[in-house]
């Protein structure tokens, strides 16, 4: 099959829905047979509605329109039994590992750090931050035995480069992921695996389009609507636009993981719309 990512395999987290589906649809159009896996199922402060069954049956449903393989169970990125399990199924069928997107995450219940519970840091650390450790420390050991090189993604977030008040866990996880991607740069890369972390400014998926964040980003309206909020978003990206699509930060992960990518490695990049200048 021809694609920029033929013949590849892709082990991708959260891939039920928003920019975890839109990973695995971009991926296989390229060429990738595809191992997902997702919660799907509610998760502690997601501050957010939860993925479901059917969302994950749904992106494998996508994947195999176009001719892709693929496998897609639930498990809990915060579980490395769990998650080691969903990826030994994928390996012993397709047979290799090249690409990983560590994307799962959760946003948190949005409160000052001061009235932040103990319960709720460590479930949003539990997700975003143990979570992409397990997600990476399961798959590295399998493309480093492929000996062809690779390439690893952490999803991390603007945030991480520009902090918003009210979002202290988040912020905290994504930040830390800039760490644990330089370190896997510096310690893979004499294995030609090469690792990145994408920051992507709002994006149009369920963690940002939801009344809790209405209500965070106009808390002066007691049932902010999407209208409401969309001059509101708009004003955090220099671009003029409120948000950019789960496809845009797709296409990045398929720049990094194709050949095009081949020397970029340690870098934390931006897809923000300008949202870091600001
Ligand atoms: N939407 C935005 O504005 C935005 C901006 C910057 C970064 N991000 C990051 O992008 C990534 C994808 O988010 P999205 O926008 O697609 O949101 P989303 O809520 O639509 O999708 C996230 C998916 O990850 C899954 N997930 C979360 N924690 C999990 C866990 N512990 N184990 C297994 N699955 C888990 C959820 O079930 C969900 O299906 C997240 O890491 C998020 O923090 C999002």
């Amino acid at each position: 099959m021809a694609g920029r990512l033929a013949g590849k395999v892709a082990f991708i987290s959260g891939a039920a829905r928003g920019q975890g589906r839109a990973h695995a649809i971009r991926m296989a159009e390229e060429g990738a047979d595809i191992i997902g896996f997702d919660a799907a199922g509610p998760l502690p402060s997601q501050g957010a509605p939860a993925a479901s069954p059917e969302d994950l049956a749904e992106t494998a449903r996508q994947v195999e329109e176009r001719d892709r393989r693929v496998i897609a169970r639930q498990a809990d990125a915060s579980d490395l039994g769990a998650v080691t399990a969903v990826l030994d199924e994928g390996i012993a069928e397709f047979g290799r590992l090249d690409i990983v997107v560590a994307n799962a995450g959760v946003q948190g219940n949005p409160a000052p750090i001061v009235q932040t519970s103990a319960e709720e840091w460590g479930a949003v650390i539990a997700s975003n931050l143990t979570g992409v450790f397990n997600t990476a420390r399961a798959a590295a050991p399998h493309i480093i035995a492929g000996g062809r090189g690779g390439s690893i993604i952490l999803t991390s977030s603007s945030i991480a480069l520009r902090a918003q008040p009210g979002l202290g866990p988040y912020g905290s996880s994504k930040t830390g992921i800039i760490g644990l991607m330089r370190a896997l740069a510096l310690e893979l890369g004499e294995h030609s695996i090469r690792v990145n972390s994408i920051h992507p400014t709002t994006v149009r998926t369920p963690m940002l389009i939801n009344d809790i964040n209405f209500r965070l980003f106009r808390p002066d309206l007691e049932q902010p609507t999407l209208e409401d909020v969309e001059p509101v978003y708009r004003t955090l990206n220099v671009l003029p636009v409120p948000w950019v699509e789960p496809e845009d930060i797709a296409n990045a992960a398929v720049f990094l993981a194709s050949e095009e990518g081949r020397y970029i490695t340690g870098v934390a990049l931006p897809v923000d719309a300008g949202y870091t200048l600001k």
